[in-house]
């Protein structure tokens, strides 16, 4: 039957859908261009989703999708002098306190506890499918979301975390501070440490507060101490996320945008916005960066955006790739390959992290270890430190100096000092019409705390000779306003 015949056969329901069009205009105005005028105001209440299906409890336990408060290098990084006896007594002690702390977030004696206890251990979860298995996950942690002890938990954890955690440490000056300083500890730590003034050493809140929380209930105890004290660093969340689900809906999804809040590029108006949106979080929450692969190996990149940056790759036909953020691997071995088709037998990329690729398991299932393919021997150079410590820059600068052509991209940690950081030490080093990158910008959505695109406005305050090139911005980008290019050189 055809359409037509259809509607003709059913007079009245022709009618009815006739009146709705002419009464209520139920169509939209589809198909407005840019110039057209806006698309008729549809209700909020057009996207009728629950954030807390669409995002599982992880997202208020994990404070969603990777949103740092605050990142912080591990504690033997910024020891004086550091020595294998002084940080096994630190992590001794460390040990002790998280024992104390889970026996009472879990009201287990402390004897039951060894170096392989966890919180959802004590519940009979099987961490290695937690890891895996997304829908285990999901309901684990919906569970354990919804006991109070959970929360009594990751802030006890959050609180001895804290405790042996420099929250900074100047290079120059070497005065380090931390949230309270302990004498004990701070004897094992060495060197000059002084308190934050604002944090109320008696009161365990006013110090998670300030510096945000660990947020990972899952990890063994001597995982969390070897994070913490001797890699790989970690980063916190703000305990003002408990309730995420409902301020991500109605201060970035639902609200109008703020200044400086950079929307989705190129979409005509907040509706579609909030599509891709919402499309970014799933794609956040689900883990899909982790099974996504090149030559074998788990590239964590978004692929509209690897797209894109392959293109400048092409275009720019650089002599030296320089990535903060090297993760597995994988993307060091895609900007290789890209090498590899467009100079082939030149060219380098310096790939930085302060942990070396073989380490991240957490990135998903490598079928093919991307530092043992042979265009990593043929391209690649690994640098493992901070990509702000002053040696990795000094390497960087140099390889740059005798390079002609460089792009730069910025994926390490993503918070607003950092960005800034990291973006003045970096992007300077690109050459005229090529682009430094700015990666997760999105995350400064995501957030009420900084991210890079205040960083990057910090950034470019200070470089006119960078400009945001909206253009570059695939349809969904993870880099909004972060594809930055350096002008051409004036003729003289
Ligand atoms: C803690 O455990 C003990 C013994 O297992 C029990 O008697 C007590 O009621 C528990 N306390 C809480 C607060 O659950
Ligand atoms: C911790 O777990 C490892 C392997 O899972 C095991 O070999 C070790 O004996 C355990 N240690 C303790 C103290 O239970
Ligand atoms: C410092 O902290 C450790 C571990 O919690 C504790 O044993 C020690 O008594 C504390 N020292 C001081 C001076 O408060
Ligand atoms: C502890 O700190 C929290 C957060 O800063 C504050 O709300 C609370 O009033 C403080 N409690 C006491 C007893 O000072």
């Amino acid at each position: 039957m055809t359409v037509f015949n259809w509607v003709s056969n059913c007079t009245p329901l022709y009618l009815i859908v006739g009146l709705l069009i002419a009464v209520f205009n139920v169509f939209p105005v589809a198909l407005a261009g840019e110039d057209a005028k806006p698309l008729r105001r549809l209700p909020d209440a057009a996207i009728p989703i629950n954030l807390y299906e669409l995002l599982g409890p992880d997202a208020y336990a994990r404070g969603v999708i990777w949103q740092p408060a605050q990142c912080y290098a591990p504690t033997s990084e910024r020891m004086e002098g550091v020595t294998e006896e002084r940080l096994g007594k630190l992590e001794a002690m460390m040990m002790q306190d998280l024992f104390g702390a889970l026996s009472r977030a879990a009201n287990v004696s402390v004897t039951a506890l060894n170096r392989n206890s966890s919180f959802p251990g004590l519940l009979g979860l099987d961490q290695a499918r937690l890891d895996r298995d997304m829908r285990y996950r999901k309901q684990a942690l919906r569970r354990l979301a919804g006991r109070p002890d959970t929360w009594r938990w990751l802030r006890a954890l959050s609180d001895v975390v804290l405790r042996y955690t420099v929250a900074s440490r100047d290079p120059v000056a070497r005065v380090g501070h931390m949230g309270c300083v302990n004498s004990s500890i701070a004897d094992l730590i060495g060197g000059k440490l002084l308190p934050l003034p604002s944090v109320d050493c008696s009161n365990s809140s006013s110090l998670v507060d300030a510096l945000g929380f660990f947020s990972d209930p899952n990890l063994r105890m001597e995982q969390v101490a070897r994070r913490v004290l001797r890699e790989p660093g970690w980063c916190s969340v703000r305990p003002m996320y408990e309730p995420y689900g409902q301020w991500l809906k109605k201060e970035r999804i639902m609200g109008r945008p703020r200044p400086g809040d950079l929307r989705f590029h190129g979409l005509s108006n907040r509706h579609a916005d909030r599509v891709v949106f919402l499309f970014d979080l799933l794609y956040e929450q689900e883990h899909a960066f982790k099974r996504q692969h090149w030559l074998g190996a788990v590239v964590q990149q978004n692929p509209f955006d690897m797209y894109a940056i392959m293109d400048i790759i092409h275009t720019t036909q650089p002599d030296l790739v320089v990535e903060t953020g090297t993760a597995n691997g994988g993307s060091a071995l895609m900007w290789a390959s890209m090498l590899e088709l467009t100079r082939p037998g030149s060219g380098r990329v310096i790939t930085i992290d302060v942990n070396a690729p073989e380490r991240e398991s957490w990135a998903g299932v490598n079928a093919k270890d991307p530092t043992k393919n042979p265009l990593w021997a043929k391209y690649v150079t690994f640098l493992k430190g901070s990509s702000l410590d002053p040696g990795v820059l000094s390497t960087v600068r140099s390889a740059a100096s005798s390079a002609a052509r460089v792009v730069v991209l910025l994926d390490s940690d993503h918070t607003e000092h950092h960005v800034e950081m990291e973006a003045s030490a970096y992007c300077p080093l690109v050459s005229p019409g090529s682009y430094c990158i700015v990666q997760d910008t999105k995350l400064s959505r995501f957030s009420s705390v900084g991210g890079p695109l205040p960083g990057i406005r910090k950034f470019l305050a200070k470089h006119p000779e960078f400009s945001i090139d909206r253009d570059r911005e695939p349809f969904y980008t993870q880099h909004v306003g972060g594809y930055l290019r350096k002008q051409q050189q004036q003729q003289q």
